[in-house]
């Protein structure tokens, strides 16, 4: 085996291998072939054999296995990009890491805080890292955001709402994998709403408690079926956070309001330039849309967006986003609605700590219903 410094990272292509063929696999399978100058697709892992037949057959992989220790041992690869169930994740980012490959992991990453601090501990100084897929950081509008914050033309963030309100039917919970706390790890906070909360994250920084609701309210499933939170963070602002399946008028909504003006995201899966909408307050109008329009712009959230920064870190010998200190911020955030749900009591980032039961799992002492 190789390690990982001597792998082909620097020489074109770097060679990637999707593991679990199923409803995501074809989005990453997309993200690559577009980004064929820098990265090849060589191999496909699934326990599923005819459905790795016919992914392979679609998406033009020449390599393909029924078991992931034996592609890691003959292929080599220098990227897996893991498409699996959540309880899945982390002993199969651990084969990869031990392989000597990097592992770019779907959302969310592990089922627990402790298996996310296990990963991050068998990553090298220079790599084999673990990213985890959290597309949404990704399009040029949160980038030109970041920026135009960083500039300071927006002022300080004083509130901000986030709202991931999504239906999911009863029949989308069939697949045995959903809506089990040992499978998926927890239901919208963990499973849908995490997207907008790590954009929020990754946004506003560190929080610094939580207090939240989790209900079950309608769907036949372990977990909760909605969540309603308020966050404050380090810098000061507030947030109200909603999570639900149960919504029969979807959207994804992000809205922060700074002391010059109003940022609002508008969309549903993902957004371009357009889902974006600012609103000067009176007297900052000159200044807050010279510093808006400036920004970056042109590029669409979504895998490939961050399949794109992902290639070029590895390239440079970067640890490759969203890195694990990232990811966990958010999912910490996560096991801090669940904890101030089921105990009742508002949570801070210190109350999570191992030996905490909710660092150990996301249900923690359990949910009261
Ligand atoms: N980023 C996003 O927007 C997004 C969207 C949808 C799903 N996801 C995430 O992607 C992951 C997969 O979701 P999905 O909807 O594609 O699931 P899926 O059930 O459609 O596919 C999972 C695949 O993994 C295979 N598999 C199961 N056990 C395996 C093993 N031991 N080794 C190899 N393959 C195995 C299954 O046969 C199946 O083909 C989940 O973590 C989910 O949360 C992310």
């Amino acid at each position: 085996m190789l390690a990982h410094h001597d792998r082909n990272v620097g020489v074109s292509p770097l060679r990637a291998a999707i593991v679990g063929t199923g409803g995501i696999a074809r989005i990453h399978a997309e993200a690559l072939r577009s980004l064929s100058d820098e990265v090849e697709l060589v191999a496909g892992v699934d326990v599923d054999a005819e459905r790795l037949a016919a992914f392979g057959d679609r998406h033009d992989v020449a390599l393909r296995y029924t078991d992931l220790g034996k592609m890691l041992a003959s292929v080599e690869p220098d990227l897996v990009h893991i498409c699996t169930p959540p309880g899945l994740h982390h002993a199969q980012v651990l084969a990869c890491l031990g392989a000597g490959a990097t592992a770019l992991v779907e959302k969310p990453p592990t089922l627990s805080l402790a298996e996310l601090d296990e990963l991050a501990a068998a990553e090298g100084a220079d790599g084999p890292w673990v990213a985890t897929v959290f597309q949404h950081r990704f399009g040029s509008g949160a980038r030109r955001l970041q920026d135009v914050m960083a500039s300071g033309a927006l002022g300080r963030p004083l509130l901000a709402v986030c709202h991931t309100t999504w239906l999911r039917e009863q029949s989308y919970f069939d697949v045995p994998w959903r809506g089990r706390w040992d499978t998926e790890g927890g239901g919208p906070t963990m499973g849908h709403g995490i997207h907008q909360m790590d954009l929020l994250v990754a946004l506003l920084g560190d929080w610094t408690e939580v207090s939240a609701i989790a209900r079950r309210q309608a769907r036949a499933v372990d977990t909760e079926d909605l969540s309603v939170a308020h966050v404050t963070f380090a810098n000061g602002a507030v947030a109200t956070v909603v999570n639900s399946v149960l919504s029969p008028r979807e959207e994804s909504y992000i809205r922060i309001d700074f002391e010059r003006a109003t940022v609002e995201l508008t969309h549903l899966y993902g957004y371009g330039d357009d889902d974006w909408r600012i609103t000067p307050a009176p007297g900052h109008k000159e200044v807050v849309t010279a510093a808006w329009a400036a920004g970056d712009a042109g590029v669409s959230s979504g895998h490939r967006a961050q399949l794109a920064h992902v290639l070029r870190c590895l390239r440079e010998h970067r640890p490759p986003p969203v890195t694990s200190a990232d990811a966990r911020r958010t999912m910490q955030l996560v096991a801090g609605v669940y904890a101030s749900a089921f105990e009742r009591t508002p949570v801070t980032p210190a109350d999570l700590a191992a030996p905490s039961p909710f660092h150990a799992g996301m249900s923690g002492t359990g949910p009261r219903w």
